[in-house]
């Protein structure tokens, strides 16, 4: 089937059979990134927006995260796509255009490239601009034939798709991780149905869902003994600290990671050890001890209430798999 195709996107797409850097990244400037720490840390309670923790230092704290003993997603998913292969190849069919939201170093995507019937073109979108082109310049020694056109942009802000120069059959959206998890299911429903209008009946969507489990699995997950996650939390810190000009005290906030059951999800903070004031974007925001402030949801799905949300943004399922103990699931959606 043909696919009607958004125009490219000046500014954000690099392009040529294998890939070129043409266009400088989506870089947030800093007068708006310092504008949108004060708005969060003026809310009430303060939170931060997630998007910010991908930054170059906080996308390699990422990639150390998917190697910890605790954090069972990444691998639980993998082993999950892998044996899945043989039922996922023919779902998407020959000369599908594979786009990867949030590709990170794009290392599960590889299994599919593996596998899939002489794919249109790669294109992989995420936020942080020299994590993106690493995993390009290594793709594309690796998949010499692949045409991929790197997109560096907030996906959760807009979705425009470069033109490849074969014409794919379907689009196939690619999005791993869980991170539809980091949206609250309002959001997550708006997001989806965002997505389903930039696609054609027929098109396909991989999405991997973090699954409700025992709180004795959750937390650790998102306190490793290592502290590599608190480190990825404070990175936020930092980042306002290095770009938006903040006097930020990291030693001076600490890391926490709770499961909300009722929510169902895992709420990320960074709390105040003390009472003090930080400076930002020319104003001053004061915080008590214990004070904290929310940097991350990561919400947990049943498989059935995530597939009755997606189908409410018009995505119908065609197949779910999990793992045997039901920790993660990867579903292939439709419109
Ligand atoms: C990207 N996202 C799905 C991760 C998660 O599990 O919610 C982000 C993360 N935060 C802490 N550890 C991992």
């Amino acid at each position: 089937m043909a696919v009607q195709w958004n125009p490219p996107c000046e500014g954000n797409v690099m392009s040529s059979s294998v890939y070129s850097e043409l266009a400088p990244a989506a870089a947030t400037d800093a007068k708006t990134l310092a504008q949108e720490f004060l708005h969060g840390l003026k809310q009430q309670p303060k939170a931060l927006p997630c998007k910010f923790f991908y930054d170059e230092c906080g996308s390699q704290l990422f990639d150390q995260i998917c190697e910890l003993k605790e954090y069972y997603p990444t691998r639980t998913e993998e082993r999950i796509l892998r044996n899945a292969i043989p039922e996922i190849v023919p779902l998407c069919g020959p000369g599908c255009l594979l786009v990867e939201l949030g590709s990170g170093n794009s290392s599960k995507t590889r299994l599919l490239l593996d596998h899939l019937e002489k794919p249109a073109a790669y294109v992989p979108i995420d936020i942080s601009h020299p994590h993106l082109m690493n995993a390009v310049k290594r793709l594309a020694q690796d998949y010499p034939h692949l045409e991929i056109l790197p997109v560096c942009d907030d996906y959760t802000a807009s979705l425009r798709l470069p033109t490849p120069s074969s014409e794919p059959e379907r689009t196939m959206i690619f999005f791993p991780g869980s991170t539809i998890g980091n949206f609250t299911p309002d959001e997550a429903r708006a997001f989806l149905q965002r997505i389903a209008s930039n696609c054609r009946s027929g098109d396909g969507f991989l999405i991997g869902v973090d699954l409700v489990k025992d709180r004795r699995l959750l937390e650790p997950a998102y306190n490793d003994s290592k502290g590599i996650t608190a480190a990825f939390n404070l990175n936020l810190l930092r980042r306002a600290n290095r770009e938006a000009g903040a006097d930020f005290r990291i030693k001076q906030f600490q890391h926490c990671a709770v499961f909300n059951e009722t929510e169902s999800r895992i709420e990320m903070h960074l709390v105040s050890n003390c009472s003090q004031r930080v400076r930002i974007a020319g104003e001053e925001i004061q915080f008590a001890e214990n004070e904290h402030i929310t940097t991350e949801y990561s919400y947990k799905y049943g498989v059935e209430t995530f597939c009755q949300l997606a189908a409410t943004a018009g995505w119908q399922r065609v197949k779910t798999w999990t793992d045997p103990r039901h920790w993660f699931s990867v579903h292939y959606l439709t419109l």
